[in-house]
């Protein structure tokens, strides 16, 4: 049997469709490959959101000649985001790659890999307005057997001024909320307990009646015993009836991941995130008046076209208030393509955007601290991953704000939820101790 071999960069849903991928290709008769060595096809699943995702794409096709010296039968395709940016000139820039497959067309795969195998090269890179791939059983690639991606909707048309995504994702489009909850509920059959629901701006999840707080609820009411988080939020869209769907339902995870991208009113214009400081605050009050217990994280961008130091400064601001558990922090990178690229210039200097975003990233180490002390003492229900990474003799999960607590094994089982006290903390970790059931 041929195999592949599947590697994903990028965001969540990203390693959600190489899932698909993995299904519709043990669907047509291909094995997966647990190593390279054992693989006639490498497929790369790509990310094309900032220059340095796609340069590491690059250096991996260029590091993976050796292995095509040595086995001239391996093959190599380029999926995702990067194949849908550039198309076939990327087998053009990086002659070892023989095919191209964009996010909508992984259904044509079986047929792409066939006309590789019989010797051409080939390109599929039409989206879609109705692709959502409802039907599609994922293989749980990356999964540990508790928790799993749930695709739910694709595409993105906010077209924020700086950004590539509306470009290799295509129109808006919403899946079948029963292929949804049929999907969580198998999942639930078979032992995960936790789902995360994914699309590039969730709020705006919609099938005829059914808005993104009645799926929540829908997906939530399977099992109380169900963990259900989602990603990502887009400010703008953050409904009221959105928080008051999770007020009511215990098993929806107190984490909402809300991006600001910049603290300053002129920059979100320029950006066309559609939300102004003060908007963004309100929903930040609204968060914590329905959900005090609520953890709230973010991205942000350092140095977007035109950000003066008062803009930066103002970024610094808005994370003095608002206080994130957590943030995503990237310094501008300029998209071919996008509005930002055609009308904007990129004229903050290098050097510059490097310091903005280290001092954001010194600030935000700082409060993520400050807040996970005020953590220590707190008792916690968490979902037990698994083993700690430094020690066997500690485990490992996560409380519902999606904070990480390491404790002392005890006599706990993964995939079961525990009590657990906070005793002590890093910027990044909890650590606690067992507590009996
Ligand atoms: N749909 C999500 C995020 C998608 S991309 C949302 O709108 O919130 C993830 C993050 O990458 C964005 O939130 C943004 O902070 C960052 N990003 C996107 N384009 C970028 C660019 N050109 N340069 C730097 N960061 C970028
Ligand atoms: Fe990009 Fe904006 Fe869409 Fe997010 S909402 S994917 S940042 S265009
Ligand atoms: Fe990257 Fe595409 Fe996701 S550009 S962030 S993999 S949607």
């Amino acid at each position: 049997m041929e195999k592949v071999f599947l590697e994903t960069y990028g965001c969540q849903m990203n390693f959600a469709d190489s899932e698909v991928v993995g299904s519709i290709l043990t669907g047509a008769g291909y094995g997966l490959a647990s190593t390279l060595e054992e693989a006639g096809f490498v497929l790369i699943n790509t990310c094309a959101i900032r220059d340095n995702a796609e340069q590491r794409v690059r250096h991996r096709v260029r590091e993976l000649r050796a292995t095509q010296n040595r086995r001239q039968e391996l093959r190599i395709g380029i999926l995702g985001c990067m194949a849908e940016r550039l198309q076939s000139r990327l087998m053009e820039e990086e002659e070892n790659v023989s095919f191209v497959c964009g996010p909508d067309a992984y259904r044509r795969l079986p047929e792409l890999l066939a006309q590789v195998r019989a010797g051409q090269k080939a390109a599929e890179v039409e989206l879609s307005t109705t692709e959502t791939y409802a039907d599609i059983e994922p293989v749980r690639l990356a999964s540990n057997g508790i928790s799993a991606y749930i695709s739910i909707m694709r595409g993105c048309q906010n077209y924020c001024a700086y950004c590539v995504v509306p470009y290799t994702r295509g129109r808006e489009r919403s899946r079948d909320p029963q292929t949804i909850v049929g999907e969580a509920r198998s999942l639930f059959e078979r032992g995960y307990r936790e789902v995360t629901l994914l699309g590039q701006n969730v709020n705006s999840y919609r099938d005829g009646d059914t808005g993104f707080a009645e799926l929540m609820a829908m997906v939530a009411e399977i099992d109380p015993q169900l963990r259900v988080r989602f990603a990502t939020s887009h400010p703008k869209d953050l409904s009221d009836s959105l928080l008051q769907v999770m007020a009511s339902h215990g098993n929806i995870c107190r984490c909402i991941h809300l991006p600001v991208q910049s603290g300053s009113d002129r920059m979100l214009k320029l950006m066309n995130r559609k939300y102004t400081v003060e908007w963004y605050l309100d929903r930040i009050d609204a968060i914590r008046r329905y959900l005090p217990d609520c953890s709230i994280t973010t991205d942000v961008i350092a140095g977007f076209s035109t950000e003066t130091e008062e803009d930066h400064q103002a970024t610094l601001e808005l994370f003095r208030k608002v206080r994130y558990d957590y943030a995503y922090m990237f310094k501008y990178s300029l998209r071919e393509g996008t509005y930002a690229a055609k009308h904007l210039a990129d004229d903050v200097p290098d050097a510059e955007k490097t310091r903005r975003l280290n001092e954001i990233i010194a600030l935000q180490g700082q409060i993520a601290l400050e807040n996970n002390r005020l953590e220590v003492g707190k008792e916690y229900e968490v979902l037990v991953e698994g083993e700690s990474h430094r020690s066997k003799e500690r485990l490992f999960g996560r409380n519902s704000q999606n904070k990480v607590i390491v404790f002392d094994r005890g006599d706990a089982v993964a995939g079961t939820y525990r009590r657990v006290r906070v005793n002590d903390c890093t910027a990044a970790t909890l650590l606690g101790e067992l507590l009996g059931d």
